[in-house]
């Protein structure tokens, strides 16, 4: 692991954003458990997310789709028979790894060489990603479900019901967050590769015309690389690549990514992704039900194409943890976006053996909390001195710290610091929640 990356591993574990899953017994690999801070930022994120995407657009619908599926689905969608990922096993330690990994096949490769041994590889063999679930009370009576692979086919077998409730004009779109879950063979870079992990995706209609599909192809690329640098992301590390023929999923005819260069190289972070029309058409076929769209604009009936943006919320997480990640001789600083910041604001009592400054700083906090449904949620902290509440605030990324100090008890004043630039300025009680509201 790069330095870096340890250091983010060491924060989110040491402040409370994440956990090894399980971690009491060991752990299981690729599973990761968001704790108190980690659970507010993902919140952030996803709400952003939904927030840009549902509530700003009239012809785009939320839904919120069950993990299990009835198995035909997977048949249908072609993931039961085209979800695999090359694996390669060493014939010296049984170590498997994806054939289509090669850092990590040199990192294998140079280990057994510092041992003074030659790897062997097996032949690449297929190795589907889907993980199975057995469903069912009674033994010999259960049955094979999967955990989705991807959040997608929930929103495309739900397509005729959501058109027949909301009644949309086509070009429209439904979007989802959600669980999926995969086999991987090699989960790894702390989330970044995990077995269980969400997804924030929207599924967008179109009619079935290459005009259409330029105009909202090109569209979908430009918004969804917007809302990273809306949230803060920096511009220089984070690019577009197209996916090559080789690359591509069984259903897409084009993918592009959104990557961001992380310590371990560019990654992937979310895909754009033509999926045409195959998941409508092979769940037509395999479920037998009409799923054809009829355009009363144009009364033309047809089976829409579809762009779908796909992106993962822990990998956007990680990448954001790691593009606010600053550190100096003083102190480790978090310049996550307010609307990211797991806290608002932090309220202290400049010290915590004066009863009146208590008394005063948890007054102040109280009615930044009763507003919090506008402000977000507001931290307290009255231990230590007031210079390490600071460096702890601002390694956790809150914007601001208001004190409560002895002017305060003289002319209902207090100070409010900037995370970034440090500087404290005074205000009055009563213009505490628009000065933060203006910061944030
Ligand atoms: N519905 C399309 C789809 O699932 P994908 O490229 O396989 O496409 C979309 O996945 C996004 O989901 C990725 O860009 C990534 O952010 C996230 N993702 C995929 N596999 C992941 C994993 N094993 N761990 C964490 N995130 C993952």
């Amino acid at each position: 692991m790069t330095d870096k990356l340890e250091k983010i591993v060491s924060l989110c574990k040491r402040r409370g954003f994440i956990f090894p899953g399980s971690e009491i017994y060991g752990g299981l690999r690729g599973t990761w458990d968001y704790g108190p801070l980690g659970s507010e930022l993902k919140f952030n994120l996803k709400q952003a997310w939904w927030d840009s995407v549902v509530r700003t657009n009239d012809n785009i619908f939320g839904v919120q789709a069950a993990i299990l599926m009835n198995p035909k689905v997977w048949e249908a969608s072609g993931h039961t028979e085209t979800f695999n990922d090359p694996l390669i096993e060493c014939k010296i330690c049984h170590e498997r790894i994806r054939a289509d990994q090669e850092g990590e096949i040199k990192y294998h490769e140079e280990w057994h060489k510092s041992k003074k041994e030659k790897v062997d590889w097996t032949e690449p063999k297929k190795f589907n990603l889907l993980v199975e679930a057995r469903l069912g009370v009674v033994e010999g009576e259960k049955s094979l479900a999967y955990l989705r692979g991807e959040i997608t086919q929930g929103v495309h077998v739900n397509f005729k019901n959501v058109v027949d409730s909301v009644h949309p004009k086509i070009p429209f779109g439904i979007a989802q967050i959600g669980k999926a879950f995969r086999n991987e063979i090699t989960p790894g870079n702390f989330t970044y590769r995990s077995r269980e992990f969400e997804q924030m995706e929207l599924q967008w209609y179109i009619k079935p015309s290459q005009e259409e599909w330029e105009r909202w192809f090109n569209f979908w690329k430009e918004q969804r690389m917007q809302w990273y640098l809306s949230l803060g992301m920096n511009k220089d590390k984070i690019k577009f690549r197209q996916q090559t023929s080789e690359e591509l999923a069984h259903y897409a005819r084009e993918a592009w990514d959104i990557e961001y260069e992380t310590p371990f190289g560019w990654q992937e972070c979310e895909g754009i992704h033509d999926r045409s029309d195959w998941d409508l058409s092979r769940h037509g076929k395999f479920s037998g039900q009409d799923l054809s769209f009829f355009d009363h604009e144009t009364n033309e009936r047809f089976v829409p194409w579809v762009i779908e943006t796909s992106g993962g919320v822990d990998r956007a997480l990680l990448f954001f943890l790691l593009d606010a990640y600053e550190e100096d001789d003083k102190r480790v600083v978090l310049k996550l976006h307010p609307k990211l910041a797991p806290y608002k604001a932090a309220v202290f009592p400049l010290v915590a053996n004066k009863p009146e400054l208590v008394v005063k700083a948890r007054e102040v906090y109280q009615s930044l909390v009763a507003s919090r449904y506008s402000l977000g949620p507001i931290a307290w902290d009255d231990r230590g001195n007031i210079g390490k509440r600071y460096y702890s605030q601002d390694e956790i990324g809150t914007p601001c710290c208001i004190t409560v100090d002895y002017q305060t008890l003289e002319d209902n004043t207090v100070t409010i610091r900037d995370r970034d630039t440090m500087k404290q300025e005074r205000v009055a009680v009563s213009e505490i929640s628009d000065t933060i509201q203006k910061k944030l």
